[in-house]
């Protein structure tokens, strides 16, 4: 298909932050509340019609997401692996997923980002329509100092775009969802090394801002946007998610559900995929569904 946008999960690192409880499985597939965290970076992919997914993991961690998400066709996808043999960077996963980026369109999610509020998926389909170049999106936060940072003009173009300024220009943050052109495996490929070692997703965006080329969506305050680098976090995702899902009824990342919303599965595959599924309070959930 001409227009059609890939997805590429990255799900490497170490998660050194979170030891020992990353000691002998990836950050990724620890849960947050009630799922996998990998559930819900592949939802925000699914809201955005992306069906055609790349994960990317270390070598040691491959037969478990393999184990977790197949090939990806319970939930209507087309989900394929690739082992990143040192956490290199963020920039690295585009240039190990050039094979399966094809020259087509991309999305990249970092696999520890959670995002929800109103209105998501009207936004992640804007962000993939018309794109010339690079397209983030840009979130208030408290500690600027932590994320990649970008400043905007009096017309709210972006001007600059920093990585973990010791001196931030402003506190809008960039999220781990950004979506690129056909060319951006060959743009990454011309990254080098950062201070720290790393082939700073940053400096891919830089290239694309030189070119004028790097626009942003700005995520108002009807969003949470979260990433789950540390014990804390990971506990403040989970209290967040159960107070949502408690509050509503509905559940978050809920992959089953959104598949079969958007046509992907039919109601007998649904059905089946529940029937199947460990009695649980997800199996729960879902049974009110089917
Ligand atoms: O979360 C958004 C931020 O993510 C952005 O604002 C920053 O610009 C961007 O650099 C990144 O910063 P982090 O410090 O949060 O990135 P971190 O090194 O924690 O990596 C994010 C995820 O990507 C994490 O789940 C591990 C995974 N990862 C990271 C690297 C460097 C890999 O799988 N491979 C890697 O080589």
């Amino acid at each position: 298909m001409k227009n059609e946008t890939v997805g590429i999960i990255l799900s490497g690192g170490k998660g050194s932050r979170l030891y020992p409880s990353t000691s002998s499985i990836s950050k990724q597939l620890l849960p947050v509340y009630d799922k996998p965290l990998v559930y819900y970076p592949l939802s925000i992919l699914m809201l955005a019609d992306i069906r055609k997914i790349l994960i990317i993991c270390s070598a040691d961690q491959l037969e478990l997401f393999k184990n977790l998400c197949a090939d990806g066709k319970r939930w209507g996808l087309d989900i394929s692996y690739k082992v990143q043999d040192k956490p290199r960077g963020i920039a690295d996963a585009l240039i190990v997923g050039k094979e399966f980026i094809n020259k087509k369109n991309v999305c990249l999610v970092l696999g520890d980002n959670i995002l929800w509020g109103q209105g998501l998926t009207g936004m992640l389909l804007k962000a993939k329509k018309s794109l010339k170049g690079a397209r983030v999106f840009s979130y208030p936060v408290s500690n600027p100092e932590e994320f990649g940072i970008i400043k905007l003009n009096r017309k709210g173009q972006i001007i600059e775009i920093e990585e973990k300024p010791k001196a931030p220009k402003s506190n809008l943050a960039v999220p781990g969802i950004y979506f690129y052109d056909e060319t951006v495996a060959d743009v990454a490929s011309k990254v080098v090394p950062s201070k720290r070692g790393e082939l700073e997703i940053t400096d891919v965006n830089k290239f694309y801002l030189r070119k004028k080329k790097l626009d942003h969506l700005p995520l108002g305050r009807g969003y949470a946007w979260l990433d789950t680098g540390s014990p804390e976090s990971m506990l403040e995702a989970s209290n967040f998610v159960q107070t949502i899902e408690h509050r509503q009824g509905t559940k978050i990342a809920c992959l089953e559900e959104i598949a079969f919303t958007k046509g992907w599965i039919n109601k007998y595959q649904f059905k089946k995929q529940v029937q199947m599924m460990p009695n649980s309070s997800y199996k729960k959930y879902l049974l009110k569904s089917s």
